[in-house]
């Protein structure tokens, strides 16, 4: 499998060993003293320990620092240590590697060398962000698609709720998907990721915001999801799986600035209450979602469903989505993805703290159909 660039808008570096293009990158953007922002969890990983060869052999004529205080959800506190480190080192750059948590502090760490007195909590895009310091990002999941977005997810001090930090200028300058970086990546995080992915590409889908662009690539994202997870998740080193679910997982998050819907809204406080991960939180709440979607607006799964390869044409709306919501029942299934809440530490004394948070949460505000404090809290009965 040869490299290959391709720009959406972001440029993409993409197949295996792609990582080795790394020195000339950073050469190419002036790039001699990078600051490494990644979490604790990646430091003993073979992904780590070829990012440290690459830049080590690349190091002549510079030098690299490592920040790897990142939290699996990361906190205002890493930040603000990551900028600290930078400074201290007189570092010029930001390379992140890890999942989305890694990608997120990369991101935002920029933000607050530009401005230090940065109040997370009021963060406006119309402001000048120019000039931030170069980015690079390197996925080591194929879940979230940090690595393409625009934003960034800090946990606020305050009152520990999570800040969106959104502005073009957050984009990498360039994005690494190397496929040899996420082969260590064990088979109950592949499908959880996966399932993030894959719930990325099918609200942004079915969100009804007009953009065509995007409705073409969720439904190219589904079609690599079905193809490809289920054999990453039985081989981990199976490299052209392992590239398709990195491009999926990318295509996922340049097809949610659609926006997303309901099963992200249930989701993320499965996260923040239950301590749920959050690809997991998604594949428990998709196929109950679903349902509800599809009884009050047939047939809006059917071309979900032709992605997913199944023969819909000639069968009526609400067969195409009975199809489809099936054929995700067993897909989920097949990656162990089909257990319930409680199994996984969620009890029914949560449930007022869960809908009020998901009612709160802005995803389920661009679901296809219109969602009720009520309606969440049954589906979360539903898969509990
Ligand atoms: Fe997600």
């Amino acid at each position: 499998m040869s490299l290959t660039t391709f720009s959406f808008p972001t440029p993409i570096l993409f197949g295996p060993g792609a990582l080795s293009e790394l020195p000339a990158r950073c050469r190419r953007f002036g790039i001699t003293r990078p600051l490494v922002v990644t979490d604790r969890g990646l430091l003993p990983s073979a992904a780590f320990h070829a990012l440290a060869k690459t830049l080590g052999e690349a190091a002549r004529d510079r030098d690299w620092f490592v920040y790897s205080g990142v939290h699996p959800n990361p906190i205002e506190q890493d930040v603000r240590e990551a900028a600290a480190s930078y400074g201290a080192n007189h570092c010029d750059s930001v390379i992140a590697i890890g999942g989305g948590s890694a990608l997120d502090a990369g991101k935002a760490t920029r933000l607050l060398l530009k401005r230090p007195e940065l109040d997370f909590s009021k963060f406006y895009d119309e402001s000048d962000w120019s000039g931030l310091a170069p980015f690079i990002a390197i996925p080591t999941t194929a879940g979230t698609g940090s690595e393409v977005g625009r934003s960034s997810v800090i946990t606020l001090d305050a009152n520990h709720r999570k800040a969106v930090l959104f502005h073009p200028e957050l984009l990498a300058k360039v994005v690494i998907l190397d496929p040899e970086l996420t082969v260590g990546l064990p088979p109950k995080l592949t499908a959880a990721t996966g399932a993030d992915s894959l719930t990325h590409c099918i609200e942004s889908y079915t969100c009804p915001v007009f953009h065509p662009m995007c409705d073409g690539i969720a439904l190219e994202g589904i079609r690599l999801v079905v193809e490809a997870l289920p054999r990453a998740f039985r081989d981990g080193a199976d490299l052209d799986a392992r590239g398709k679910m990195l491009c999926a997982a990318a295509m996922g998050a340049v097809a949610f600035q659609k926006d997303l819907g309901v099963v992200h809204s249930l989701a993320h406080p499965l996260s923040t209450i239950c301590g749920l991960h959050h690809g997991l939180a998604n594949a428990l709440c998709l196929v109950a979602a679903m349902k509800f979607c599809a009884t009050r607006k047939p047939g809006i799964y059917r071309r979900v469903g032709e992605a997913c390869g199944l023969d819909l044409f000639r069968v009526s709306d609400s067969e195409a989505d009975d199809q489809t919501i099936a054929f995700m029942t067993r897909f989920l299934a097949g990656l162990g993805l089909n257990t319930r809440l409680h199994e996984h530490g969620v009890n029914a004394l949560q449930l007022d703290a869960l809908v009020a948070q998901a009612f709160d949460d802005p995803c389920h505000k661009t679901n296809v159909v219109a969602v009720t404090a009520d309606d969440l809290r049954n589906l979360y009965l539903e898969v509990l």
